[in-house]
């Protein structure tokens, strides 16, 4: 990829680090300019000066992704700020692991308000822009957690899949509008959200610069789901669908759940 995003603008949620962050820069290093949303300050203007050195513009908007009219501000200021936009990237969230047993609803409600009702309120703050222009795409991170529930995740793994099945019908309907809608359901990557979590060596944590690789692939192809890494993500999701007996097998034995209390 070289320059494959010159001129475009962009809008990142929970941009502040991990994937938000790699891909913020990658994009820029690909041409575009790239707003950047998330809660940390400090995080965010060391990353719109790294991007600023690559020759782009990376306002920043600090904003929590649970108040819907904060996004809806900033989705605002973004268009004006850039003078348009072509790709929002839903990728803020939070972690839970948690066994079901000892999960409360306000935590669950927490996670949901957040993963899932935190997407939709970028999604519906760049809607009517993009249904009007007839273009735009719109990126989500979700989670091979979107794909196959893995224990102690419930309530993430709830989250997640609400999110594909939202993204499912979404793209359906945009699509005669021109829109792309597509998410990326990563397995299991190096950043801060799980730097606690030990996974085992069929799965081991790759880089967030893969993630990134996958947003802009998404964008440039307009896929409607892409699973990273590819091979062991879609045999997992083959052999669930086959049988769900087959998929908690290969869960158990691959030790891809674990049994940490909260964090
Ligand atoms: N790491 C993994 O293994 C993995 C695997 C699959 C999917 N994912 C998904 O990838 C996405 C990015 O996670 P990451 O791994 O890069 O973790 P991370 O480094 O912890 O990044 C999470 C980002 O979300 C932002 N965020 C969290 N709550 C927010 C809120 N209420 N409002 C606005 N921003 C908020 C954080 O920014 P502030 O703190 O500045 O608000 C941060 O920029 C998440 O959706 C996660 O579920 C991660």
């Amino acid at each position: 990829m070289k320059q494959c995003l010159i001129g475009k603008k962009v809008l990142i949620t929970g941009a502040s680090g991990g994937i938000g962050r790699a891909t913020a820069i990658m994009m820029a290093k690909e041409g575009a300019d790239v707003a950047l949303i998330g809660r940390n300050r400090v995080k965010l203007d060391s990353i719109s000066i790294e991007i600023a050195e690559l020759g782009r513009k990376a306002p920043v908007f600090e904003a929590d992704v649970t108040d819907a009219d904060a996004v809806n501000r900033t989705v605002k200021d973004t268009i004006e700020y850039l003078g348009g936009l072509d790709i929002l990237f839903c990728n803020a969230g939070v972690y839970l692991r948690c066994p079901t047993k000892e999960l409360t609803l306000g935590e669950i409600r927490r996670v949901m308000e957040v993963n899932y009702f935190g997407t939709l309120s970028a999604v519906y703050a760049v809607l009517p822009y993009f249904i009007e222009k007839k273009s735009g795409s719109i990126i989500a991170t979700c989670s091979m957690d979107g794909k196959k529930g893995v224990p102690p995740d419930a309530a993430y793994v709830g989250s997640k899949f609400a999110m594909n099945g939202f993204f499912q019908v979404l793209r359906q309907e945009m699509k005669e509008y021109g829109i792309h809608c597509g998410i990326i359901c990563p397995a299991r990557v190096d950043t801060e959200m799980i730097k606690d979590v030990e996974c085992p060596k069929i799965t081991p944590k790759f880089s967030p610069d893969l993630v990134a690789k996958a947003v802009i692939g998404s964008y440039l192809k307009k896929k409607k789901e892409m699973l990273v890494p590819y091979f062991s993500c879609h045999l997992l999701t083959w052999a669930d669908a086959l049988s769900p007996t087959l998929g908690d097998y290969l869960v158990k034995v691959n030790k891809l759940g674990g049994t940490d209390t909260k964090n």
